[in-house]
């Protein structure tokens, strides 16, 4: 059971304002910050390396935790500083030669776009898009069409940045494994306000940050990797943490998902991560997935009872992500009157999901994501701000 009045008390940034952005950046929990804090002071005392000394067992409780979060091993995780780097660590290792194709999915990510874009320039593959059935999800059917031995790497996105679609991302994984090509999943958007278990997926990678569901620090990131894959990838950029220099003309890489990694990191930020793990783990996953959905369903009841409003989420279940348009009042305009209403939303532009926002005519949508410590009335007093703006 969630006590809601304690976890708004611990979220001192939820009393004030209507906070409904989750999906950009949300409000770290204060035992987030105090690990956070607590870990920048002592490393000011003893210096960063005693520092991390002292804390090798709570960082070895990151991986930990990450990996009961998401049904996996701790050594098939590795630590990255957000969820693109986590992305294009595993993306640029998968080899690519002339002919090859890599699909991506219509409401995919500009990042990992830009990245499959680059890749398959350098290789002379082909980039190629899956499209999206009636209700706006990944098409099985047409995915199922157009795999073939030639088709390499499939990006799938769970939940898109620009609304609460949620993808079919194990039966489209049982398809692609059929023709041989690789699944890497884009969690960024699913992990800490679904349940997600790579197991059940049965994706081969999994890319996921820590500052938006998880309620983490900023600078955060992990990557997933099916075990039997991390020890045939070669990651692009090595170091003597991700492999060890063994003779003059050799080196070894890390036998897990390590070698993925860098030395270097921000151990502070890395404990937040750890304890946000924990501040979700402990009423569990399935608690906050169901009180996420609630709040989002009723924000989008709301929200399609004032006129001149449309929502504009697609699928067949969204998740905790409510997108909407104002008639008549640029996306921007919306989220800095609300704001002033201190009701926190941002904007989700274009070039951000080009493909799935070009085929349905859209410029910007304005993007509201609730996540479980926002109250019923906060949701109501949104939606009344929403209404005021119309005679604007
Ligand atoms: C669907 C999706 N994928 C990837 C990213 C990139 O995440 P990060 O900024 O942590 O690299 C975002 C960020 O908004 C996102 O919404």
């Amino acid at each position: 059971m969630i006590d809601l009045e304690r976890v708004r008390a611990e979220t001192p940034g939820c009393l004030d304002r209507v906070f409904l952005d989750s999906a950009g950046s949300s409000l770290p929990p204060a035992p987030v910050l105090e690990a956070v804090v607590g870990h920048l002071r002592r490393e000011a005392e003893v210096g960063g390396y005693v520092a991390e000394e002292e804390r090798a067992d709570d960082l070895a409780g990151v991986r930990e935790g990450l990996a009961r979060l998401l049904g996996c091993a701790a050594e098939d995780v590795a630590l990255l500083d957000g969820a693109t780097r986590a992305w294009t660590q595993l993306f640029y290792a998968v080899p690519l030669a002339a002919g090859d194709r890599i699909l991506l999915s219509r409401s995919e990510y500009a990042s990992n776009a830009i990245a499959a874009l680059q890749r398959a320039r350098q290789h002379g593959a082909r980039v190629e898009v899956v499209p999206a059935d009636r209700s706006g999800e990944l098409d099985l059917d047409a995915l199922e069409r157009t795999l073939d031995e030639r088709v390499r790497i499939v990006s799938l996105v769970h939940v898109p940045t620009n609304g609460g679609l949620v993808n079919p991302v194990a039966e489209a994984t049982e398809l692609v494994h059929r023709s041989g090509g690789l699944v890497l999943l884009d969690a960024c958007q699913s992990v800490g306000q679904l349940e997600v278990d790579v197991r059940s997926l049965g994706v081969d990678a999994l890319a996921g940050t820590g500052r938006k569901w998880l309620r983490g620090p900023r600078g955060t990131g992990f990557l997933y990797v099916r075990p039997e894959l991390a020890r045939e990838l070669e990651p692009p950029i090595l170091d003597l943490h991700s492999a060890t220099w063994t003779a003059g003309d050799r080196y070894e890489l890390a036998g897990d998902a390590t070698r993925f990694e860098l030395w270097e990191s921000d151990v502070a930020a890395r404990i937040g991560l750890g304890a946000a793990v924990e501040y979700l783990l402990s009423p569990g996953v399935d608690e906050v997935a169901s009180a996420v959905r609630a709040r989002a369903d009723l924000l989008r009841s709301l929200l399609r009872e004032i006129p001149g409003v449309t929502v504009t989420d697609l699928g067949r279940r969204p998740s905790g992500i409510v997108s909407f348009a104002v008639d008549g009042v640029p996306a921007a305009t919306v989220r800095d009157a609300l704001a002033k209403r201190r009701v926190t939303v941002t904007v989700s532009g274009r070039s951000s999901t080009l493909l799935d926002m070009t085929d349905r005519g859209l410029e910007a949508v304005v993007r509201a994501s609730p996540h479980y410590f926002v109250s019923d009335e906060q949701l109501e007093a949104a939606a009344v701000a929403v209404s005021e703006l119309i005679s604007i």
